[in-house]
């Protein structure tokens, strides 16, 4: 069963998920499609006076259109165990891929956003975007530009206003 928590109660478990494995990044399009993938960067604070988690997302992930065309997502903290499942959905993508069929996931719906949960997962951040912005070349020192964007794709930064914060209880 999942019950609404606050941001400590799953901080630590979540940051340290996201520095090793990663987190999952769902999401769905107007047609009610579903995507999702890994995220190993992310930052959770709060931003115009609101509390945000920031995902940054390349333009070639096929999550990008989805997070675009809705202006939603949810972050998911893996259970103990989904160390395959997070490494496919950072392989594979959703163009040429089920993610969720093919490992299993079961979806839940969020609360207040359309993108889905992932039952199988201990926690859950449901966001609705309030901003962006895209990684600049020159506002980005040389070393960042050589070791992550050699081929471009400059990361878009999705502002997402926490709108609840679900685990399992
Ligand atoms: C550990 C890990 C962390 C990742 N973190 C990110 C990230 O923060 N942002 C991003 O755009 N891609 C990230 N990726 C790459 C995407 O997860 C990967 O390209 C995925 O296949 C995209 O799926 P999609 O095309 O279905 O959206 C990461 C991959 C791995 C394995």
């Amino acid at each position: 069963m999942k019950s609404e928590c606050q941001l400590d109660d799953i901080f630590q478990v979540m940051q340290k998920k996201l520095s090793h494995e990663g987190l999952l990044l769902a999401s769905s399009d107007t047609e009610d499609r579903m995507n999702v993938m890994t995220i190993g960067w992310g930052l959770v604070g709060r931003l115009w006076r609101e509390p945000v988690y920031m995902v940054a997302v390349r333009p070639s992930r096929y999550t990008f259109n989805f997070i675009e065309a809705t202006g939603e997502f949810s972050v998911n903290v893996p259970a103990e165990g989904m160390e395959d499942t997070v490494t496919y959905c950072g392989q594979a993508s959703g163009r040429d891929h089920d993610k969720f069929r093919e490992r299993g996931l079961t979806v839940v719906s969020g609360m207040h956003v359309k993108s889905p949960l992932i039952q199988e997962c201990i926690a859950h951040i449901e966001c609705k975007v309030i901003g962006t912005s895209t990684v600049r070349p020159e506002r980005i020192s040389s070393s960042v530009q050589n070791s992550c964007y050699s081929a471009g794709d400059y990361h878009t930064l999705y502002y997402g206003r926490i709108l609840t914060i679900l685990k399992d209880v």
